[in-house]
């Protein structure tokens, strides 16, 4: 197979891996700039066109940066026109990127989540604080990636404070009940093709409530709960992900969802658990490439 990973920089671990995975099956595998594409738009003959070339691929996965989700998602969109197969769809992984319409469908299909208020310009404090159960309370910028933005107000006039100073940066907010619980840690699952192949537990370092691996978390392998891995294998199908990191935190009332991610990195993944989940996702590619072929 003709195996295009759609990245950014071939040194990045995740990209390097999954082309090392593809050779190793016996593909060819071509790391793509994604952002060097462009394409070709006409009823008979469209075309994604790099270095000058229409690219002839048999299979793509996307590994699109936050940063560019809109002309990422466009490319992995027309590949999708040439009936080139994609480990994640295009629209998709735009769902994926917005945390407001992510946990919109996930509140539909019945996903438990922390509970969560939206807010942009909002005046009514204290309504907004008081619907999510009062302080301690989570206040995250919608906008925000790596525990960046994600601050923990452990009163009701902190709360209050860290709300008024978003309202004045014009950002988007959402509000959500504090997880004592949970001790600093989440867990992540890996699902590859409505399974998940590996997860970790992620657990901040002393005097932090946040367990990104940015923010100084470590990891370690986890056995996933039944009820966590049916969990994690709806959200992913929820947002339409055939590749998704799902984050999700233990609290008193069983697993809850935070967010799901469609671009996993797979670092701390596979340092952490040692499976080979860059070859689970060449694997997906394979089958969805068969398929397409009948
Ligand atoms: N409601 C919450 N209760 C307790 N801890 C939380 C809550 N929300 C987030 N956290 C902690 O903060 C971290 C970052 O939050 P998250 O929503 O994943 O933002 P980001 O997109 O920046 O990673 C999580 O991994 C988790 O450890
Ligand atoms: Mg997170």
């Amino acid at each position: 197979m003709r195996i295009g990973i759609l990245s950014l920089r071939r040194t990045l671990y995740s990209t390097r891996r999954l082309r090392e995975a593809a050779l190793a099956r016996g593909h060819e595998a071509r790391v793509i700039d994604y952002l060097r594409c462009t394409m070709h738009v006409s009823p008979k003959e469209s075309a994604v066109i790099y270095r000058g070339e229409p690219l002839v691929l048999d299979a793509v996965i996307p590994r699109i940066g936050a940063t560019h989700t809109f002309y990422g998602s466009a490319i992995v969109r027309q590949f999708e026109m040439l009936g080139v197969p994609t480990a994640n769809h295009a629209g998709s992984i735009v769902l994926g990127r917005d945390k407001l319409r992510s946990l919109q469908v996930l509140a539909r299909e019945g996903v438990d989540l922390p509970v969560t208020g939206f807010a942009h310009s909002v005046k009514d404090t204290r309504g907004l604080i008081a619907r999510v159960g009062g302080a301690p309370l989570v206040i995250k910028l919608v906008e925000g990636t790596q525990g960046v933005g994600v601050v923990l107000a452990s009163s009701h006039s902190a709360a209050e404070s860290v709300i008024s100073a978003f309202r004045q940066l014009e950002a988007d907010i959402l509000v959500q009940e504090f997880v004592a619980e949970a001790e600093g840690s989440d867990t992540r699952a890996f699902v590859v093709d409505d399974r998940v192949v590996a997860a970790m537990k992620r657990r901040a370092p002393a005097g932090e409530f946040r367990s990104n691996l940015h923010r100084g978390g470590s990891a370690e392998r986890v056995e996933l709960s039944s009820e966590e891995e049916a969990l994690a294998r709806l959200a992913a199908r929820t947002i339409g992900l055939g590749v998704a990191g799902v984050d999700m935190i233990r609290s008193s009332r069983g697993p809850l969802i935070l967010e799901v991610n469609a671009s996993p990195g797979l670092e701390g993944i596979e340092g952490s658990t040692g499976v080979d989940v860059a070859g689970a996702i060449v694997e997906y590619v394979e089958r969805l490439s068969s398929e397409a072929a009948k």
